[in-house]
């Protein structure tokens, strides 16, 4: 049975370049996105620009022009960014296209007429850099400073509307409590119910001092607070509260809109709510896992599966950033994936730290993993081929006779279901070192049987058949579990070991066997070496 699969990324400001922080994001999810096709699911990828609000002013204020001038500028280098790497997005969101704005303000009028909106008066501490209203004991105990940029928290004193967020608050602890893969990793769960616990006040949900916004539908003089307008295009993206003009992603949208499942009639929004993940950074946790579930419990809708918060690259202790500096930028990884290939970053992604940890960015490290896949993964492919083309022409037999026979078909065969589970819990480290992992084993297999001396013996004629096949067998699936990953390396490797990808699941990629006779492709080096610059 094929199964829907809804995940997004934030929806990034585009005050300025895309980065490796959200590259690091958008690369996960691209990752997810990928195998969750290769396994069959009716997959939806949304990603877009979260374009209004008082960051946005400021940031083009700066550069004296136009908020809209600034956000047209990076939400189409976004767009192009994510193209050139490769990025498998079904529909890019801009929060300024008109079919977001108008369901935006029809999400507030059902707020209105369901009586979860009402008029008054916010005094209190903001942090511009995150668009956060912040208590007067965070801001006290932060020297009123931002927690994020160390930047001064700007007092605020003006009329509001504000959402009835508390009146949510034990429905949410209460949904928190009883779905454990709700908030992941479970760290980050425990920190958002203490301070749900402390207590949470109503939400401010309009400014009337700002302009660049969507205006309340029953006050225009008030825009919509930036969040609330940001977290609904999870939603409006798939024609939620859209007329039939609006719903349907604009003709900018890259990818043509999928349809339904059950013919005409049933919409983006019906197939694919909830989400599955919302992958964010673990700085806008807050508004993920309290603000965004009380606006749709308001809606009467069903709350997202799973929101995934990874960990920040730090940089001196600080999250790295636009503003807080420190972050590698757009130029930087251009370079890498000139010298290097875009798969290699991919792979030094995932590899650099279990998901949700913090980390850093180190060209040592990334020298290092980047390595790890030439010599064990590349090797072991060309290797195997070498030795096959040479000493066979195709692939021989194989019988395991031997216990490390045995060992090695026990783990090419446990792969599969290892790597499954890894998705499944979203152990985005695991589902890059489990194939390396094999690789290793597969390299060692080698160096322990010698082929190259038991091909000098025609008496070992049948052990150097299963010592080829089974190192093949191994090499495949090694590159079938990277397939998500490294998109155009491990299909590569899969077509110089004879085997065409497309239009397989990995299931039946998994299923695949070498049997006697099996022919090669070419054998090319996947990861040549880089030049010294
Ligand atoms: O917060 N490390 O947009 P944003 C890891 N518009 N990830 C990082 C990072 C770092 N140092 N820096 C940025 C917003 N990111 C809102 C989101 S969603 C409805 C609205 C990534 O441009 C990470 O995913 O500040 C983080 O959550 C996101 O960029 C924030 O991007
Ligand atoms: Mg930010």
């Amino acid at each position: 049975m094929s199964e829907t699969f809804y995940i997004t990324t934030p929806i990034y400001y585009p005050n300025g370049e895309p980065h490796l922080g959200s590259v690091y994001t958008t690369t996960i999810c691209d990752v997810l996105a990928q195998y969750h096709r290769f396994i069959g699911d009716q997959t939806y990828f949304l990603t877009g620009t979260d374009e209004h609000g008082i960051k946005m002013t400021k940031a083009a204020a700066e550069q004296g022009i136009e908020p809209g001038v600034l956000a047209e500028r990076y939400a189409t280098l976004f767009k192009q960014v994510w193209q050139e790497l490769h990025i498998s997005f079904d529909d890019f969101l801009r929060t300024t296209e008109p079919r977001h704005k108008s369901a935006v303000q029809n999400i507030v009028r059902k707020y209105v007429e369901n009586g979860d909106i009402y008029l008054g008066s916010y005094q209190g501490w903001y942090d511009e850099g995150q668009e956060e209203f912040v208590t007067e004991t965070e801001a006290k105990n932060n020297e009123f400073k931002s927690k994020i940029s160390g930047k001064p928290l700007t007092r605020y004193s003006e009329p509001t509307y504000f959402f009835r967020l508390a009146k949510y608050v034990p429905a949410i602890i209460q949904h928190i409590e009883s779905h454990p893969d709700f908030i992941v990793p479970v760290g980050r769960r425990n920190e958002v119910l203490s301070k749900l616990r402390a207590g949470v006040d109503d939400l401010s949900i309009s400014r009337a001092t700002l302009k660049w916004g969507i205006e309340m539908p029953n006050d225009p003089q008030h825009v919509v607070y930036v969040w609330i307008d940001a977290l609904t295009n999870y939603i409006t993206a798939l024609g939620y509260a859209g007329t039939s003009e609006t719903s349907s992603p604009s003709a900018s949208a890259i990818a043509t809109p999928k349809p339904g499942p059950s013919g005409p009639g049933s919409s983006l929004f019906q197939t694919y709510w909830p989400a599955n993940v919302h992958v964010i950074g673990k700085d806008i946790l807050w508004f993920h896992s309290v603000y965004w579930p009380a606006m749709l419990l308001s809606l009467g809708l069903p709350l997202p599966k799973t929101i995934a918060a990874h960990g920040w690259w730090v940089s001196g202790g600080r999250k790295a950033g636009k503003s807080t500096g420190g972050i590698t930028p757009l130029s930087e990884i251009r370079q890498l994936i000139t010298t290097h290939s875009l798969d290699a970053l991919r792979y030094y992604l995932l590899r650099a730290a279990p998901f949700g940890s913090d980390l850093e960015w180190s060209q040592e490290e990334f020298d290092k993993s980047f390595n790890e896949l030439a010599n064990v993964v590349g090797n072991l492919l060309n290797r195997t081929l070498n030795m096959i083309k040479k000493y066979r022409g195709a692939v021989p037999a194989g019988n395991p006779t031997e216990d490390i026979d045995r060992n090695l078909v026990a783990a090419t065969t446990a792969l599969p279901s290892q790597i499954k589970q890894a998705y499944e819990k979203l152990d985005l480290q695991q589902v890059v070192m489990l194939p390396i992992e094999l690789a290793r084993t597969a390299n060692g297999y080698i160096d322990a049987t010698r082929p190259f001396s038991l091909a000098k013996d025609p008496n070992q004629s049948a052990r150097l058949d299963t010592v080829l096949n089974l190192a093949a067998a191994a090499t495949k699936n090694v590159l079938v579990s990277l397939l998500p990953v490294l998109t155009t390396k491990a299909r590569d490797g899969l077509k110089q070991l004879g085997i065409d990808v497309e239009g397989k699941s990995i299931e039946q990629l998994f299923e695949i066997q070498l049997t006697a006779g099996h022919t090669l492709g070419e054998a090319v080096p996947l990861f040549p070496r880089v030049e010294a610059k």
